[in-house]
């Protein structure tokens, strides 16, 4: 800053014309320009700032009190408009050379100042749902079992008992993956629209007895509203053993149903259909909005419809068991010695209902103001 030292002393004013004010101060411009040109570190930078901005001897202080402080009352406008127009060059100078500057080695961390504070990340409110579930069945003593979302025909269908072209395929609006014409139908491959085809792998992968819970993302053709989205979640459930009864599956979800939403729930199964499932039935429980009176939310019935289940169809354990013979296993799924039940239900429609949200898109949108609510 040797060149710099020379030109240090503020000259004395002696007018106070526009044009003469314009000329003092440009002088000051262009020192502050020639001298930040030069800030190659960041000890240069706060040198720099020193001497410019420094509370007791900067420059821009001397400048006040020299030209400022004793100038003439009609004056001190126009003075006042051109120191503050100084000042604002410094500090952009300093704020450009702030971006261009490398740091310095060693004290280039001002320990003192506060850190950014970055919040803790929280599970997403699904995944938190999701493995509140699971955690459930742990505590029975199911284990948890993944699949693929890309799943062919065979493992999403055909093994659970929808033949080809049964109605019940229907039910569930397949993503098919493109090209698959020229293969067997059996080996064509979509995105599965379940959780049900790991129940068909894990019994090929494991003798009985098996009790696996399944979460995963499945996808359906479905049009995105408050309710349904084309991309959602599930819990399946597998139960397989000999001499596994309804009442082992109607306990079981019972349990299940009040860890979730808590003790005073009730359960009640009605009849249905699934293709995999023999007898097959859906499961309410009492309104936990109103405890069964009846409300807007359970449309005045006093319940809510939240998952299917039912028994093990034997032709699922006959597909199991063929499929294992051909991979080179033994048989293990006798119908007339094993029985099982399954269940199968959605995870968001799980997570709206405990915390109450009525638009199934929140889970998705990415906003931080209503994911911060589950921390
Ligand atoms: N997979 C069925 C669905 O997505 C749900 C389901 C129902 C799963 C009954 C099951 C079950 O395991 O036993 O609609």
């Amino acid at each position: 800053m040797t060149e710099a030292t020379s030109s240090d002393a503020i000259p004395q004013l002696t007018s106070y014309d526009d044009a003469s004010l314009d000329r003092q101060f440009a002088a000051l411009g262009e020192q502050v320009l020639r001298e930040t040109g030069a800030l190659r570190s960041q000890v240069a930078r706060e040198a720099f700032h020193l001497r410019w901005l420094g509370r007791k001897q900067g420059r821009l202080k001397l400048v006040s009190d020299a030209w400022l402080k004793t100038a003439p009352v009609d004056a001190r406008k126009s003075l006042g408009i051109r120191f503050n127009d100084l000042k604002q060059k410094i500090e952009a100078a300093l704020a450009v050379a702030a971006t261009t500057t490398a740091p310095a080695a060693n004290n280039g961390v001002d320990i003192t100042l506060p850190g950014t504070a970055r919040a803790p990340g929280i599970e997403h409110p699904l995944l938190k749902t999701m493995r509140e579930i699971e955690r459930v069945f742990h505590h029975l003593g199911y284990s948890t079992a993944l699949g693929p979302q890309v799943e062919s025909d065979f493992y999403n269908f055909e093994a659970l008992n929808f033949p080809p072209n049964h109605p019940a395929r229907d039910t569930q609006d397949t993503l098919l993956i493109a090209g698959q014409q020229k293969r067997p139908q059996r080996d064509r491959l979509l995105m599965r629209t379940h959780t049900s085809p790991v129940q068909i792998r894990s019994m090929i992968a494991a003798d009985p007895p098996v009790r696996v819970v399944v979460p995963g993302k499945v996808h359906r053709n479905d049009a995105a509203d408050a309710t349904h989205s084309p991309v959602f979640h599930q819990v399946e459930g597998l139960c397989v053993d000999t001499n596994i009864t309804f009442s082992d599956l109607k306990g079981t979800l019972d349990h299940a149903m009040k860890s979730l939403f808590g003790s005073t729930v009730k359960t009640r199964f009605f009849p249905s259909f699934f293709p995999f499932t023999e007898p097959s039935a859906d499961v309410q429980i009492s309104c936990i909005f109103c405890a069964g009176a009846g409300c807007r939310k359970c449309k005045h019935s006093g319940w809510i419809e939240l998952l299917g289940c039912g028994m093990v169809d034997p032709a699922v354990f006959a597909s199991v068991d063929q499929q294992r013979v051909a991979q080179g296993h033994a048989p293990a799924y006798d119908p007339a010695k094993i029985t099982g039940f399954a269940f199968g239900m959605g995870v968001e429609r799980i997570a709206m209902i405990q915390h109450g949200i009525s638009d199934i898109g929140q889970f998705y949108s990415g906003d931080m103001r209503f994911l911060e609510q589950f921390g």
